[in-house]
């Protein structure tokens, strides 16, 4: 039975990377168009003019005057577990770990708390208009089930993974080279690949991890090319000593990866502030994903991402929750252009939002079925309202052109603005 439905917005979405181009052959918007969904996906989008008459009386359109319609946001880098650590005071990336990460993640070996906290992420997510996220879960085996059972009555497509962490954490954090392998391995087999959800592979970072255990990470990446492998590298100048003094024979941070085969396609690394040049080449040889999470580096006070000089590399933006200070992705690229700023750059508000979009699916290698509104795609997409609260209705009111409403909305904006959320098709979120 078909159940075709329409629904008339502004339609915005991207083809590829915009660049710094406002009028990009890459970007695709329509002040008046049609999204049209069947069964979950994507069957067409265009102008409203051109696509209303073609259909039939029964189909349901549904009427979004004035409000903004985008594909759902990839959060590409974030930490369920650390829910209740976000805005914790005062501490650079390693005080920070030990001081409230670390004792926060603990909790998780309940599996009552992991579920409470689980359910309440996913609503965030869903609350900011984020309908694909890539989740650190803790070392606990039960917190990835708790993560993908909270995720399932969505359908939320969910890439998530067990910590890996051997040494160098409290003691009653760490597992073991051998049990790491074998509890991911039972992941893998329980979760990969079911319906929407994805496993990642995650050694929290290298200083947590002994060589037997990368080594072992290495070896479950190998086992599959579609199994993720997700990390930090390169966040903070403390953190890039400890490296090279833990790892004397690599000849940077990244090299250490490497070295044990985790530097791949559909292998996504958070941070790379302190990548240098060569390391940037290889990140775009291999094919892995550099992950900006800029609120996250300006609290730690980590450093600046150079993002021209990413380029070549895949990129994805994401909130790092805890170290980042919001589920929002559009705080996040607000965030994401105060840094280039800083750094003598710039990011437009079309490539931010190809990076939250179609950038971050392409950097995560689902961009043929998430990220745009090309025919066939997965059907999650938000609505926003560019009238959320009073400033923003009056910036907004006055922009003369997409790029000035979009910046706005951007610098402006957080979950008040993500009045409706769907997912394959689905409306898993309405604002109050
Ligand atoms: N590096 C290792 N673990 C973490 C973490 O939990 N958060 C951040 N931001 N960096 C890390
Ligand atoms: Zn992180």
């Amino acid at each position: 039975m078909s159940d075709l439905r329409a629904y008339r917005a502004e339609l915005l979405d991207f083809t590829g990377d915009p660049g710094d181009d406002e009028h990009s052959a890459h970007l695709r918007h329509h002040l008046d168009g049609v999204l049209l969904v069947e069964n979950g996906h994507v069957v067409e989008a265009g102008p409203a003019a051109w696509l209303l008459p073609q259909l039939g009386e029964d189909v349901a359109v549904e009427h979004f005057p004035g409000r903004l319609l985008l594909p759902g946001f990839v959060d590409a880098h974030i930490h369920y577990a650390q829910t209740d650590v976000v805005a914790s005071y005062g501490a650079d990336l390693l005080d920070w770990l030990q001081t409230y990460t670390f004792p926060a993640e603990r909790a998780f070996a309940d599996a009552d708390h992991a579920a409470e906290v689980a359910q309440f992420f996913i609503r965030e997510l869903l609350r900011n208009g984020t309908t694909t996220a890539l989740v650190m879960a803790t070392v606990h085996p039960a917190s990835v089930d708790a993560l993908f059972a909270a995720a399932r009555p969505f359908d939320l497509r969910l890439i998530a993974g067990k910590v890996m962490m051997d040494r160098h954490c409290p003691p009653w954090l760490q597992d073991s080279a051998a049990s790491g392998y074998a509890d991911s391995l039972a992941l893998i087999e329980r979760w990969h690949g079911q319906g929407r959800f994805h496993y990642a592979v995650t050694p929290r970072f290298a200083p947590t991890s002994s060589d037997e255990q990368l080594a072992g990470a290495g070896r479950l990446a190998a086992l599959d090319p579609s199994l993720f492998v997700h990390s930090h590298v390169a966040e903070s100048p403390r953190e890039v000593e400890w490296v090279a003094e833990l790892f004397p024979w690599a000849r940077s941070y990244l090299d250490v990866y490497d070295r044990f085969g985790l530097l791949r396609r559909r292998a996504l690394y958070a941070h790379c502030i302190h990548l240098d040049a060569q390391d940037r080449a290889r990140m775009c040889e291999s094919g892995a994903g550099m992950i900006f999470c800029p609120t996250s580096n300006l609290f730690l006070g980590s450093g600046l991402l150079d993002v021209p000089a990413c380029a070549g590399a895949h990129l994805a933006v994401g909130t790092d929750i805890g170290g980042g200070t919001s589920f929002s992705l559009l705080s996040t690229l607000a965030a994401g252009y105060k840094v280039t700023r800083l750094a003598g750059h710039t990011l437009t508000p079309l490539r931010g939002l190809y990076l939250a979009t179609l950038g971050g699916a392409c950097a995560l290698d689902l961009d043929g079925v998430i990220g745009s509104f090309a025919p066939g795609r997965e059907a999650d997409f938000i609505v926003l309202d560019p009238t959320a609260t009073p400033l923003l209705a009056r910036r907004t009111a006055h922009a003369h052109t997409l790029a000035e409403k979009l910046f706005a909305l951007i610098v402006l904006g957080d979950d008040r603005v993500i009045e409706r959320s769907y997912v394959m098709g689905r409306c898993v979120h309405q604002r109050d």
